[in-house]
């Protein structure tokens, strides 16, 4: 290691092995620039606490202004022995072209490393939620483009894979837009949460100088201060958190990827994916394969992973700082590395894929799929369900033994399964029949559905 923060008391250096284990300036030196704004909203409360007169407080503010340039152009950087982000930025401030040795000493009053780092992680999730945002309204803006776009199309529902009941297409993009939108929501509340400040807490219990922590608050955009210093330093629930949400972002598109995988196959044929998000095989000249979507639903399990290793990591933690918080920073840098890639492709997959409205439609009512529109058709003239239920399989078994759909049967053939099933019951034997019947409120009717699109549209306008 080269300077280090502490060695007062030791008599010997650290060995290689715990240098080598130690050392997390490869992952956290991307908070150089937050503990730079921390460093500077410290000086201040050094200053307002007496602590650094208003010469040294000048000289301080430029020395780190210098730096935190120089750490964005890259001529100041991290070097291997340098412990990690707060050592190797105190090692620059240290040099004459900063601060100098006599000035940058005075900066380490009053604060430890743990009250920083509880601190840096918030305000650098503030800002990649504020990333991962708009990476999520444009994908909840290309899911509803093609929503849009699919007017009154339908499409077989189902569900255990098996053919259900049709649906609008509209309506069936739809139920991938809210579950995302509900993850816009969850960060904007998640928010409220993380918008409390550590700083000033030092190792644990808070500091003897004077120092005030509402002060740093204000300066690094805080809303206040955590209410309890112990719990500033050691918690981090407001992390795993917003790792939560990262993962349920990526279990739902992974979802979504996983339709698209199946809608691709010729045996489907829902869709096609534009040769821009499709991929080609080394060996299989004809071979163009939904990637984006494999990689949806695989990268969705690195962060399941993720999350699970945090978890895992603070259980069972004492209170109040344990190294063993170190190791929040490369799962949850990790969930933003992954979906600061993935989002945009999955967003340029679905903006670009062709739907196959005829195709959708052709199989809409396959499977008797209609089976529950004779059921209930026959509840509205006054037959209990558990009865109708029994008529309509009967339907069913009869169309079944003849290899043809409900729609095929005759009249006759209806009315010898029951007397009821008069020829108006055609009415409700088809597609279009069957979803405009579905007037509830979330349902599927073509009206529902445009009162649905333009709530979305309203909904996503709030963020
Ligand atoms: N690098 C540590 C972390 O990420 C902060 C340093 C605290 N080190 C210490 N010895 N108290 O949590």
């Amino acid at each position: 290691l080269g300077i280090a923060l502490w060695g007062g008391r030791f008599q010997g250096g650290p060995s290689e092995a715990l240098a080598a284990l130690s050392v997390s300036t490869q992952f956290d030196w991307r908070l150089a620039d937050y503990d730079l704004q921390g460093s500077l909203a410290h000086a201040h409360a050094l200053q307002d606490a007496g602590l650094l007169n208003d010469e040294e407080y000048a000289d301080m503010v430029a020395a780190l202004r210098l730096l935190r340039e120089d750490v964005a152009s890259g001529a100041f950087t991290y070097s291997p022995e340098d412990e990690d982000v707060h050592t190797a930025l105190e090692r620059g401030l240290l040099e004459p072209q900063y601060a100098g040795a006599e000035l940058a000493g005075k900066l380490r009053a009053g604060r430890s490393r743990n009250d920083q780092i509880a601190t840096l992680i918030r305000m650098y999730l503030r800002d990649a939620s504020a990333h991962m945002r708009g990476l999520l309204v444009a994908l909840c803006e290309a899911i509803l483009g093609q929503a849009e776009a699919a007017g009154n199309h339908i499409m077989p529902g189902r569900t255990h894979m098996q053919h259900a009941q049709p649906v609008l297409v509209a309506h069936h993009l739809m139920a991938h837009f809210w579950p995302q939108l509900r993850n816009l929501s969850r960060l904007a509340d998640w928010g409220k949460r993380n918008d409390q400040s550590p700083y000033g807490g030092g190792a644990l219990a808070g500091n003897t100088l004077g120092l005030d922590p509402e002060l740093v608050a204000r300066e690094l955009g805080f809303s206040e201060v955590c209410p309890n210093s112990i719990d500033g330093t050691s918690s981090r629930d407001v992390v795993l958190e917003f790792l939560y949400i990262l993962t349920q972002v990526a279990v739902d598109l992974s979802r979504l990827a996983e339709e698209v995988v199946i809608w691709n196959t010729a045996e489907f044929g829902y869709v096609t994916l534009d040769d821009s998000y499709s991929t080609g095989s080394s060996i299989m000249p004809q071979k163009k394969n939904p990637d984006v979507a494999e990689l949806a639903r695989g990268k969705a399990g690195r962060l399941v992973g993720d999350l699970a290793g945090l978890l895992t990591t603070m259980k069972g933690l004492p209170l109040a700082y344990d190294r063993d918080l170190q190791e929040d920073k490369e799962p949850v840098f990790d969930a933003i590395d992954t979906l600061e890639v993935l989002l945009p492709a999955v967003t340029g997959m679905v903006q670009t894929m062709q739907v196959h409205y005829e195709r959708l439609e052709s199989l809409a009512t396959a499977g008797f799929s209609l089976a529950t529109d004779v059921a209930e058709w026959l509840v509205k003239r006054g037959m209990p369900f558990r009865r109708a239920h029994e008529v309509s399989g009967a339907c069913v078994a009869l169309a079944e033994s003849r290899g043809v759909g409900l729609e095929d049967l005759s009249d006759a053939d209806f009315a010898s399964v029951n007397p009821l099933l008069t020829p108006e019951v055609r009415t409700v034997l088809s597609g279009p029949g069957s979803v405009a019947a579905r007037q509830g409120k979330g349902g599927t009717a073509p009206e529902r559905v445009a009162e649905q699109l333009a709530a979305a549209g309203e909904a996503l306008a709030q963020y």
